[in-house]
């Protein structure tokens, strides 16, 4: 009874003020049960409160696996043995984002590797295009870039910006990004909002060398951020990377804690249930709604290129079905939920 009462005392409070540190949130994350419970409706019904019932689509095109970085847990990394790498024609681009729009997604995400064959200029082509054709809103998420590139992606048309810091222990992310540094990658996203883009930004949840204690600084950073959109999964060994032979969490709760905390301390985001939710479980991202996320991004990915974009495995499998919108809507439907098509800018601009 009184770890109960102990329980909804720090939750009271974290709702409250948004914050509490790092042992407490710790603290948070080892409940269980019914005490568990608590945290996931309490994300819940922040959730429905703030954002109502119903789940933004972004339609995602992953148009080049070509990449220059090397990340240690990644399946596309330049290193990686056996990638057939593609890069989708503006052409081919087009068509995809028009898929998307009569698919009633409000949002196109283009994502790819830190490919510089891609020039920002042909990038900045191709959000015109795409703003001129179908009215969608456009987020990126092509890596870290300059101050003046964002600028340009932003003038061309660009929305929102994705890039996500990873781990917030520098050392450890300086060790698995052997080209970049937790600096340069921070203050990019600390850029993002500067020049008009809205920001977002999330870290894999469980890396290598990664204890509750880590875990808790880095939600503890999303809020420090002040994002607007917050995207995390956990961390899938992937095959053929340095980290293939690493482990998933013993206890699985830990990943969905882990959101429904990012919830609470960040009512106003938005929250996708990520894909790699999929990979941990079948039907994790709906876990993940039930839990604080109020965002689904279906993958339309071409299917003769999604299966070269595995960054870790199961990745490719999601979202193959013939009529993905349908899909979808069924699967949130199914939940008590409705699929919304509406743009989803950030709260805070409304
Ligand atoms: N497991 C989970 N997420 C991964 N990502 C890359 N590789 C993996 C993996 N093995 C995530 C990273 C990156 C995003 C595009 O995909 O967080 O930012």
């Amino acid at each position: 009874q009184l770890h109960m009462i102990e329980s909804i005392e720090t939750l009271a409070k974290l709702i409250e003020t948004g914050t509490a540190d790092v042992e407490e949130i710790v603290g948070l994350l080892e409940k269980r049960d019914a005490h568990q419970q608590l945290i996931y409706s309490a994300a819940r019904e922040l959730t429905d409160t703030i954002h109502g019932n119903k789940i933004l689509l972004r339609g995602i095109i992953e148009f080049s696996n070509i990449c220059q970085s090397d990340c240690l847990y990644c399946g596309i990394r330049a290193g990686a043995p056996g990638v057939r790498r593609y890069r989708m024609t503006p052409a081919e681009i087009m068509a995809c984002a028009r898929e998307i729009k009569h698919s009633h997604c409000g949002t196109v995400v283009l994502q790819s590797g830190v490919d510089d064959g891609f020039t920002v200029q042909q990038l900045a082509e191709i959000i015109h295009r795409i703003k001129d054709d179908t009215g969608l809103a456009v987020t990126l998420s092509v890596g870290t870039r300059t101050r003046d590139e964002l600028i340009l992606l932003r003038e061309a048309g660009a929305d929102r910006f994705l890039l996500r810091f990873e781990t917030c222990n520098s050392e450890n992310f300086r060790k698995i990004h052997p080209f970049e540094s937790f600096e340069c990658r921070v203050a990019c996203i600390r850029n993002l909002s500067k020049v008009g883009l809205q920001a977002g930004s999330g870290f894999m949840i469980g890396l290598p060398g990664a204890d509750l204690k880590t875990i808790a600084r880095d939600i503890l950073f999303t809020r420090e951020l002040n994002l607007d959109m917050i995207g995390c999964g956990p961390f899938i060994p992937s095959p053929g990377t340095p980290l293939s032979n690493e482990s998933l969490l013993n206890d699985l709760s830990i990943y969905y804690k882990t959101m429904a905390l990012i919830r609470i301390m960040n009512p106003y985001a938005h929250i996708p249930a990520t894909t790699a939710f999929d990979s941990l479980l079948d039907g994790g991202r709906d876990e993940v709604l039930k839990c604080g996320a109020n965002v689904f991004m279906p993958n339309f990915t071409p299917p003769k290129y999604k299966a070269c974009y595995n960054l870790y495995p199961g990745k490719s499998s999601v979202d193959t079905s013939t009529d993905i919108y349908q899909t979808v809507k069924q699967r949130i439907e199914k939940m008590g939920r409705s699929v919304s098509s509406e743009v989803g800018h950030a709260l805070r601009l409304k």
